[in-house]
C-alpha cells in the first residue's frame, strides 16, 4: 500500500457566484471552501494533495500553494469535463502508488469518517468506490445504477433514459480508486455523450467491464450540498450552523436560543458553557467549562476560561485571554490583552495590547491608548490596581500593583505600586458666580438687549 493522495477539482468557472473572487475562496463558517476540502483530505492522511485549477485562476493557485507548497496545483487547460480535470493531476501523482480520492472544492460539509470509510474500502477491495446519496430532488445529478449491492455504472442525467432518471440514488462526485486503476481507466474515457465532455463517472462502467470491483457508499444529502450561487453558499452555511448547534447542545452547552448563535468552523466549547442569545464566534475561539457569554457578543481569536463572564455587547478580538473569573461587560472591546484571574472591565472600555493583573478593576470608559498612528505599544496593569472611570492610559505605560488612578486621568508615565495618581485639570470653584451670572443676564434680556 502506497499511502493516500487526493485530487481536488476546482477548475469550474463559478459564474453563478457573480464574484470577482474565485468561488472556492468564499467562506463557509469562517474558512474558505477550498480549505474545507484540503483539511478533509489531510484529516484522512492524504499526501500529496493536488488541486486542479484553470489557467485563469492565479489567485486560487497562489492561495493553494501558500498552504500546500509549490507543485500542489495542476492546471486543466480547458474545462473538458471532470474526467479530463482528474487527468490534469496525473503528472503530479506519478510517484504515488496508493489510493486516490477525488473531491470537489465546492462541497465543504463532507465528513471525515465518510471519506475514511470510502478510502478504507478502496484499499481493501480495490476497484472504484463512489460516494452516493438519496436525493430528494435528483434533478441534474448523475444516477448510480446498481444491481443489488454492486454498482454497475453511473449515468449522467442528460444521457439517462426515463427509467434511469427515476433512480434517486445519486453521485456526489466523490470517488476513490487505486492510482494505477484510476488513470488507466481514465485513459479509456471518451467524450461521446450528451455534453461532449470527458466524464469521470464513466470509469465505473469501464471498471466493471474489466472485471474490477465497483462499490457505492451512502451518506446524507446534507453532507454533499454543493455551492454554485450565493443562495447555496448561505444554505451550506446554514446547514453547518444547524449541525454545529446540535453538537454543542449534545456536548453539554446551554443555549436558550441556539438558532441565534453562530459558530466558526473551529469554535471549541467545553461542557457547562452558557451562551445567551445572539452571539457570533469568529475563528479561533475556545470557551472553557463554566464560562458564560452573554447576549450580543462577538468573539474571535480569544480564549475564555472557567467562570469568566463576557458581555452583554462585548467584543473580544484576536489575542485575548480571559483567565478564571474575569468580567468583560457591555461595550468593552478587548484586543491582544491578557486579563488575569478575577480582573474586571465592566463598562465601555478599550483594552488593546495589554496585560491586566489579577483582580485589577478597570473603570468605565477606560482607554488603553495603544497606537500613535505608526506603532502599537503595550499597557501593563499590576494586580489589584484600580483604574478610575474615564482614564486614558497612554502606552507604553505600566501601572504598579495596587495603585489607584483617579477618575478622568491621562497617564503618560509609569505609576509605582500602591500610589495614588490624579492627572487631570485642577478644579476651580467660585462662590455664587452662577447666581450672579443668571441675574445679570436675565436683566439684560428683559431690557430688550439683543446680545
Ligand atoms: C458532476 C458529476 C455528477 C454528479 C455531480 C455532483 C460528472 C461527469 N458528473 O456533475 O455525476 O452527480 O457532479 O455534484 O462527473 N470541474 C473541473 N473541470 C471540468 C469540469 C468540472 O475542474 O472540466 C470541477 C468543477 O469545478 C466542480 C466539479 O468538477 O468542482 C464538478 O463539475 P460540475 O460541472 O459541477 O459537474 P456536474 O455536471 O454537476
Ligand atoms: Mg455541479
Amino acid at each position: 500500500m502506497g499511502g493516500r493522495a487526493a485530487i481536488i477539482l476546482a477548475a469550474g468557472k463559478g459564474t453563478r457566484m457573480k464574484s470577482a473572487k474565485p468561488k472556492v475562496l468564499h467562506e463557509v463558517a469562517g474558512r474558505p471552501m477550498i480549505d474545507w476540502s484540503i483539511e478533509l483530505a489531510r484529516s484522512v492522511g492524504c499526501d500529496p494533495i493536488v488541486v486542479v485549477v484553470s489557467p485563469s485562476q492565479s489567485e486560487l493557485k497562489a492561495a493553494v500553494e501558500a498552504k500546500l507548497g509549490p507543485g500542489s496545483t495542476a492546471i486543466q487547460d480547458e474545462p473538458l469535463g471532470t474526467g479530463h480535470a482528474v487527468r490534469a493531476a496525473q503528472k503530479a501523482l506519478k510517484d504515488h502508488s496508493g489510493v486516490v480520492v477525488v473531491l470537489y472544492a465546492d462541497t465543504p460539509l463532507i465528513q471525515t469518517e465518510t471519506i475514511e470509510t470510502l478510502l478504507g474500502r478502496a484499499e481493501d477491495k480495490g476497484g472504484v468506490g463512489v460516494l452516493g446519496f438519496e436525493a430528494e430532488v435528483p434533478g441534474a445529478y448523475g444516477r448510480l445504477i446498481t444491481s443489488g449491492e454492486a454498482l454497475d455504472r453511473i449515468v449522467e442525467a442528460k444521457d439517462a433514459t426515463p427509467e434511469e432518471l427515476a433512480v434517486a440514488f445519486c453521485n456526489s462526485g466523490v470517488m476513490a480508486a487505486g492510482q494505477s486503476d484510476l488513470f488507466s481507466l481514465l485513459g479509456d474515457v471518451t467524450n461521446e455523450n450528451a455534453k461532449g465532455e470527458y466524464y469521470l463517472t464513466d470509469i465505473v462502467g469501464l471498471a466493471k467491464a474489466k472485471g474490477l470491483n465497483a462499490h457505492a457508499l451512502t451518506c446524507d444529502e446534507a453532507d454533499v450540498m454543493g455551492v454554485n450561487s450565493r443562495a447555496e453558499l448561505a444554505a451550506v452555511g446554514h446547514a453547518f450552523q444547524t449541525r454545529r448547534r446540535e453538537r454543542a447542545l449534545d456536548e453539554g452547552v446551554t443555549m436558550a436560543a441556539p438558532d441565534t448563535v453562530f459558530f466558526s468552523y473551529d469554535t471549541v466549547l467545553e461542557n457547562d458553557v452558557t451562551l445567551e442569545p445572539n452571539i457570533v464566534f469568529g475563528p479561533g475561539v475556545s470557551v472553557k467549562s463554566g464560562a458564560t457569554i452573554r447576549a450580543f457578543s462577538y468573539l474571535e481569536g480569544a480564549e475564555v476560561r472557567a467562570g469568566a463572564i463576557v458581555g452583554p455587547f462585548a467584543r473580544l478580538r484576536p489575542g485575548t485571554l480571559l483567565e478564571e473569573g474575569v468580567r468583560v461587560g457591555n461595550f468593552v472591546e478587548v484586543k491582544n490583552t491578557h486579563m488575569r484571574e478575577g480582573a474586571k472591565a465592566n463598562h465601555l472600555s478599550y483594552l488593546g495590547d495589554g496585560d491586566v493583573g489579577a483582580r485589577a478593576n478597570i473603570g468605565a470608559g477606560t482607554i488603553f491608548c495603544n497606537y500613535d498612528g505608526f506603532f502599537k505599544y503595550h499597557t501593563t496593569i499590576g494586580s489589584g490596581a484600580f483604574v478610575g472611570s474615564n482614564s486614558s492610559l497612554v502606552a507604553p505605560v505600566a501601572i504598579g500593583e495596587g495603585a489607584y488612578i483617579g477618575s478622568g486621568s491621562v497617564i503618560t508615565d509609569d505609576v509605582t505600586a500602591d500610589a495614588l495618581v490624579i492627572a487631570r485639570g485642577q478644579k476651580i470653584e467660585k462662590d455664587g458666580w452662577a447666581l450672579s451670572f443668571r441675574t445679570r443676564m436675565s436683566a439684560k434680556k428683559a431690557a430688550g438687549e439683543v446680545s
